[in-house]
Order: C-alpha cells, then sequence, then structure tokens
C-alpha cells in the first residue's frame, strides 16, 4: 500500500493545473445510460479510483468505455443490463445513480443498497421518496432494492433536504420521462448545473439548475453529446488552502472562481490574498491566518468537502476557531490525526474547537476518507519535519497525481511503496 512522505514547512509556487470535476463527472458518465447513441465526454479526471469504478460499473451494465487523455467516449454494443453489482456499489456509493436512467428506460431495476462509510449513516431515502412521487414501487430484497414502474410518469417531488444525489439522480431519470417533472428544494451546486448541461445536450429541457426548483422536460428517446465537465472546485478549494497553510504565491490554472466565493471571502477574511481572473485564480499568503469560523452548508455555503482541509489551515491560526458540521453526521475523523501533529481540536457533536499553534510538527498519520486526507496533506505541507501519510488510497479517490501536482509547487512530497 502506498504512503505519501512530505517534509513540510516549504512555501508553494509557482502554477499547477486543476482537473475535471469528480463529481460532476460521475453523474454525467451516469447519465449516459439514458441513451444508445455514442457520448463523448471531455476533460474527465481519469485517473481517480472514483472513475476507474464508474468505467467498470458502466461496462458491467453493458456500455463500452475508452479513454484517450482526459476524453472518455462511451458507446453501447447490445441491450444494457438493469442489475448493478454490489461488488462496485459497494466500492462508490455514487454507483447507485444508474438506478435513475435504467428505471426510467426498462422499467425495473435492481441495485444494491448502499451502506454507510466513514463519514456517516448516508441513506437513499431522499432518492427513494421522488422515484415513488414519479410512480415506481419499491422492493427490498436481501440487502438490494428492486424499483419497478413499467411507465414512470412526471411529478412534482419536493425534498426535505437539498441531497446532491438525490436531485442528480431525479434529474436523470426525469430526462426519459416525457412531461414536466419539477423538483423542489433541489441541491444547487455546480455539478447540479454540469449534469443539467449535459441533459439538455442529449435531448432533455431542464429549467432552474443552480437554483432551488428544477423543472425537466424529459424525451423517450435520448441522443447522444459530446460534453466537457466543469473544473475540480474541490481540489482547487484544496489546492487553495495547502498554499495558505504552507504559504508562498500558488496560481491554480483551469480554475472557476465563480464556484468557490464562500471560500474565498472566508480564505479573504482570515488574511490570504485570492486574485481571480477567468480560468485561473492565485493565493498568497505569509504567515499564519486569523481565526475564522465557518459552518458547512448546502452550495452556496461552505462546502462539507472543504471543512476538513480548512480546520487543518486553522491549527496554525493566531487564535481559537469554530468549525461547525452541518451536512454529514460523523466528519471529524481527521481531527484526531491532526492531534497527533500537535493541533489543539475538541470535538463535541458537530463542532469542532481549534485552538491555532505556531505550527504543526510532521508526524505518521492516516487517511479516513478523501477530504480527510486532503486535510492530511495540508496540514503535512504546513508542519515542519516529516509526515507520513498511510491509507493514501483514500486521496487517489479525489485527486489525481497530488504529488506530482505539489512538487510542480515546489513541495517536497513523494509517493512510496510501504
Ligand atoms: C455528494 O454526495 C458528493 N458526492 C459528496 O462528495 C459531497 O460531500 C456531498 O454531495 C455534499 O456536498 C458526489 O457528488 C459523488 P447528499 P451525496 O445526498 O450526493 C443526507 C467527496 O468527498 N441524505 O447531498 O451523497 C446524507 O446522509 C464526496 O467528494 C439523506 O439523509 O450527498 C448527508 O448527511 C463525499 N438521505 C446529506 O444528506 C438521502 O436520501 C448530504 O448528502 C440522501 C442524503
Amino acid at each position: 500500500m502506498d504512503q505519501l512522505i512530505i517534509d513540510g514547512g516549504r512555501p508553494l509556487r509557482g502554477s499547477v493545473r486543476m482537473s475535471g470535476s469528480k463529481n460532476a463527472a460521475l453523474p454525467i458518465l451516469i447519465a449516459t445510460l439514458l441513451t444508445d447513441e455514442p457520448c463523448t465526454v471531455d476533460n474527465v479526471p481519469v485517473l481517480l479510483r472514483d472513475l476507474r469504478t464508474t468505467f467498470r460499473l458502466l461496462e458491467s451494465l453493458g456500455k463500452s468505455v475508452e479513454i484517450s487523455g482526459s476524453q472518455v467516449r462511451v458507446t453501447a454494443h447490445g441491450s444494457l443490463k438493469t442489475q448493478a453489482p454490489y461488488e462496485i456499489v459497494k466500492q462508490m456509493r455514487a454507483s447507485v445513480l444508474a438506478a435513475g436512467p435504467l428505471l426510467a428506460r426498462f422499467g425495473l431495476v435492481r441495485v444494491p443498497i448502499p451502506g454507510g462509510c466513514a463519514i456517516g449513516l448516508r441513506p437513499i431515502d431522499i432518492h427513494l421518496k421522488g422515484f415513488a412521487a414519479l410512480g415506481a414501487r419499491e422492493i427490498a430484497d436481501s440487502g438490494d432494492i428492486i424499483l419497478s414502474a413499467p411507465r414512470l410518469r412526471a411529478g412534482r417531488v419536493r425534498f426535505k433536504f437539498p441531497s446532491v444525489g438525490a436531485t442528480e439522480h431525479l434529474m436523470m431519470a426525469a430526462a426519459a420521462v416525457p412531461g414536466a417533472t419539477v423538483i423542489e428544494n433541489a441541491a444547487r451546486e455546480p455539478e447540479i448545473e454540469d449534469l443539467a448541461v449535459f441533459l439538455g445536450r442529449l435531448g432533455a429541457k431542464v429549467r432552474g439548475a443552480g437554483t432551488a426548483r428544477i423543472e425537466v422536460r424529459g424525451e423517450r428517446t435520448l441522443h447522444g453529446a459530446v460534453h466537457a465537465v466543469i473544473p475540480d472546485r474541490i481540489e482547487t478549494g484544496t489546492f487553495m488552502l495547502a498554499a495558505a497553510a504552507a504559504t508562498g504565491r500558488l496560481t491554480l490554472l483551469g480554475a472557476e472562481p465563480r464556484h468557490l466565493k464562500a471560500v474565498t471571502a472566508k480564505m479573504r477574511a482570515a488574511g490570504a490574498k485570492i486574485d481571480e481572473s477567468a480560468g485561473s485564480m492565485t493565493v498568497s499568503m505569509s504567515g499564519r491566518p486569523r481565526p475564522v469560523a465557518i459552518a458547512t452548508a448546502p452550495h452556496p455555503g461552505f462546502p462539507t468537502d472543504l471543512q476538513a482541509p480548512w480546520l487543518a489551515w486553522m491549527c496554525r491560526a493566531s487564535g481559537r476557531s469554530r468549525v461547525t458540521e452541518t451536512v454529514f453526521e460523523n466528519r471529524f475523523l481527521h481531527a484526531a490525526e491532526l492531534r497527533r501533529m500537535g493541533a489543539h481540536i475538541a470535538v463535541t457533536g458537530s463542532e469542532a474547537l481549534v485552538s491555532g499553534i505556531e505550527r504543526l510538527s510532521g508526524a505518521p498519520i492516516m487517511a479516513s476518507d478523501i477530504r480527510a486526507g486532503a486535510a492530511l496533506l495540508v496540514a503535512g505541507l504546513a508542519a515542519g519535519g516529516r509526515t507520513t501519510i498511510s491509507r493514501v488510497y483514500h486521496i487517489d479517490r479525489g485527486y489525481e497525481r497530488v504529488e506530482v501536482k505539489l512538487r510542480g509547487a515546489g513541495a517536497r512530497i513523494r509517493r512510496v511503496k510501504a
């Protein structure tokens, strides 16, 4: 198993190119199940483990996937299967999103119920309620859910919480159902807008993506499309926080400043200088940050996926700050690892209180999920001495060639086989 070894305390400099968004690419690739015609998706972070899992999912359902650089071409050969393998769903929860398109097209689908994960229970009740509103019947059968609806019908659904996955899932299914489906209290993340653009290219009419009310007018037969995925705002935010924590001046090429407004505002309040232009962002920082409180929230709030790296930065703030997690129940596993580096963090329920110290010290630490891993990278880059991160496969789910990108920015980081 790989480890990352960081000799920290060196400022980051120069520029790094950001990849396409993992969380936009996953649903878009799964949405290719809506058509039998070829689809070409560009700017896909193909090196990520979650993308590899998505390709295997599509292949297991009967699609062919060809990869060339960051371009992915998905074609059909013969008829699709309507049963997703547990072995794939258990590796990546987002696989469950295959159910919607298959249900809408074939009237019946069987998917394993994804279990919880390190960051929370993560049920799919909001998805299922949405399908019920479109006329689907649900049968539980030894760990699987069977959804059946000989003809899914357009309908109206109001989510109790703006779930990203449920919004994407319903949008995909509705794209293959004639008539207007309305989703209220929909998630507003940029990845939803990107999916809406893709569904539009397949032939559906989607209005309101990026707002809390989305209307999808579907078509029974959708066609192929060419699309380029938006830049990864979470990768960008992670590198912004790494540059701020390690200090220096780093330019993120291919970044989209519009998607990171909440993060930029908080980082500026803490003392970072951030310059934005079309297609790039530059972060400059010297010294310790001012303590600034954040609370995560659905978009346009502060993203839960950047809570962990933010907390890592605040470990060296010049005072006490509070971090509140409102989206997931159990997303502070990184706090224990950061404490091993000398951080003063007290976690009570959904709140972490951080008392900043001058500098963290390198230590052997372990990633527990993608973004906890990102926090450890940020901490290791800022710390004095050597940090060894194990369970790097978590980081590899969300960051392409992270050590190569960071080395390009002047970090001393290498990957070793342990
Ligand atoms: C997406 O997960 C992202 N994943 C997550 O990124 C991200 O953290 C999350 O949105 C929030 O922004 C992908 O896009 C593949 P949710 P998702 O449904 O869709 C509860 C990363 O690090 N909920 O908005 O699963 C749920 O338990 C990953 O890249 C229900 O209660 O998120 C959670 O507490 C991690 N019932 C909250 O809502 C449901 O039916 C938010 O979940 C669905 C969700």
